[in-house]
């Protein structure tokens, strides 16, 4: 079976305690850090910049899933790199040239991501995946963490891992929004290998704990059983 990855979106961190959350996320089992970048234009809703990941990343090693929710994110790439980023992703729908715009995050020694808000469809990815890293499905409307999960969302999953995989192209396949141990399970039969999280993980009062069941539900096995 393809290795899960847990990504916990740190906007639902108490930013005041970030690093201790962070390490216990780490602790259960995370392998990655989502980033969410709003800029109240793109999306309803501000989040961080620069300055939050270029501190955060003193605080841990995870790798830096950068999800950039930011209209003509090209702008602001370089910036992110230099913050510490390790995977840019953009939207499909925020950018006026996608292809040059992962090229750049490329160009910057970065690994590119591309995502589609939910009312996009999957196909229009088709002609970028041979020069992405990661597909990010939003499985709810970009710009609030604790919305409720589309699972009608799957679909584009599945449509994109056969397609991955009937052209030998070896991009990650993430999830983003409203994903709990309860949905975990669908989202990696549809073919998902990275599942981000916010309100499920680090959200919780128990981040160990809560990371450790949405890999368990993920991979179908009973927690802590392994
Ligand atoms: C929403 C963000 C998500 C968000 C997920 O626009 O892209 O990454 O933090 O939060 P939950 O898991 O609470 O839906
Ligand atoms: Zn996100």
């Amino acid at each position: 079976m393809r290795r899960i990855k847990l990504s916990p979106s740190a906007l639902s961190c108490d930013f005041a305690a970030a690093g201790g959350q962070i390490r216990q996320a780490e602790e259960g089992g995370a392998e990655y850090l989502h980033l969410d970048v709003m800029d109240g234009v793109f999306v309803p809703n501000i989040s961080f910049g620069q300055p939050v990941v270029k501190s955060l990343r003193k605080c841990t090693d995870l790798v830096f899933d950068v999800h950039l929710m930011i209209t003509e994110p090209i702008r602001y790439i370089e910036d992110f790199a230099k913050a510490g980023a390790d995977i840019i992703t953009v939207h499909y729908e925020a950018c006026s040239d996608v292809e040059a715009t992962l090229l750049k995050i490329r160009a910057c020694g970065k690994k590119c991501g591309i995502s589609v808000k939910p009312g996009t469809p999957a196909e229009v990815l088709v002609p970028y995946l041979p020069i992405c890293d990661l597909v990010l499905v939003m499985t709810v409307e970009p710009g609030f963490g604790g919305q409720k999960f589309m699972a009608d969302m799957l679909p584009k999953v599945r449509f994109l891992r056969d397609y991955a995989e009937t052209h030998g192209l070896n991009c990650e396949i993430s999830v983003d929004g409203g994903v709990s141990a309860s949905n975990a399970a669908l989202c990696t039969l549809a073919g998902a290998n990275v599942l981000v999280a916010g309100s499920s993980v680090l959200g919780k009062a128990d981040v160990k704990k809560a990371a450790e069941e949405l890999l368990a539900a993920a991979e179908m096995r009973g927690a802590r059983n392994e």
